[in-house]
């Protein structure tokens, strides 16, 4: 079985003290989660402060980008290195957001991903459609080809998380059905199975994304193929984080 992962991405909010009583706070309320994953993934700018914060907690840390390379001239740019530096396991790679504010393609974030799992971090790649790709009827061809050319070069022992976000249900209010999420997981699942061999694609997690609450985490939650949530908003607050990460699969 896989065990759930519930990831918060706190995007671009909250200062070091910001970030701190957020954690003093989620590791109250989660200290006894010990059958689902926990993981939040602060700005840079907080990670060497939550870290300490989160040390002998059941909360993992991560990042929400990085550059592919250990060093160099790279203005503004965060290696793998200083992400494992300053004790993050996961990184977002591939976010909506990167791909359609900075213009982040398909090979770039294959770097990343490649990078990422060479230095002991476990990627979790974005994908997912546009509103207008839906309503195009192209959400398969878009998810395939970001799958394919995000997770190209990687092996079945190669260790990944694979987050759907659908871009129409991000930060929207507006989140996909149960069913309409379940249905693209299932097919992402069929794509691994074809790329990686049937044992690896039962084994990774793929995690839903998009306008992610407590009123509507166990019916995601609860479908055979959606294995977690990465959360925005809701992320920002213990309270509603602590709730999905705590949702009752039996409602
Ligand atoms: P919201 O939960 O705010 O819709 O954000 C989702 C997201 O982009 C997580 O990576």
């Amino acid at each position: 079985m896989r065990r759930l992962l519930i990831a918060g991405n706190w995007k671009m909010h909250k200062t070091v003290e910001g970030a701190l009583s957020l954690i003093r706070e989620l590791k109250r309320l989660v200290s006894d989660v010990n059958h689902r994953d926990i993981l939040v993934c602060p700005p840079f700018t907080a990670l060497y402060a939550v870290r300490a914060e989160l040390k002998g907690s059941n909360i993992s840390l991560g990042a929400q980008n990085m550059f592919y390379e250990e060093e160099g001239a790279f203005t503004g740019e965060i290696s793998p290195l200083m992400l494992r530096d300053v004790g993050c396991s996961y990184v977002i790679l591939g976010h909506s957001e990167r791909r359609h504010i900075f213009g982040e393609t398909d090979e770039l974030i294959n770097k990343k991903v490649l990078s990422a799992v060479n230095h002991g971090l476990i990627p979790i790649l974005c994908v997912g459609e546009t509103l207008q790709e839906r309503e195009d009827g192209k959400t398969k061809e878009v998810i395939e080809r970001q799958v394919r050319e995000g997770l190209k070069g990687l092996s079945e022992t190669s260790e990944f998380v694979i987050a759907y976000e659908p871009v129409w249900a991000i930060g929207t209010g507006r989140t996909a059905t149960p069913e309409l999420a379940e249905e693209v997981h299932s097919f992402i699942r069929e794509l691994l199975s074809e790329m990686f061999g049937a044992k690896k694609a039962e084994s990774v997690r793929i995690l839903y994304g998009g306008s992610v609450k407590p009123e509507n985490a166990a019916g995601l939650l609860s479908q055979p193929n959606i294995d977690g949530s990465l959360v925005g908003g809701a992320s920002l607050k213990a309270d509603s984080f602590a709730k999905i990460v705590k949702f009752d699969a039996e409602g």
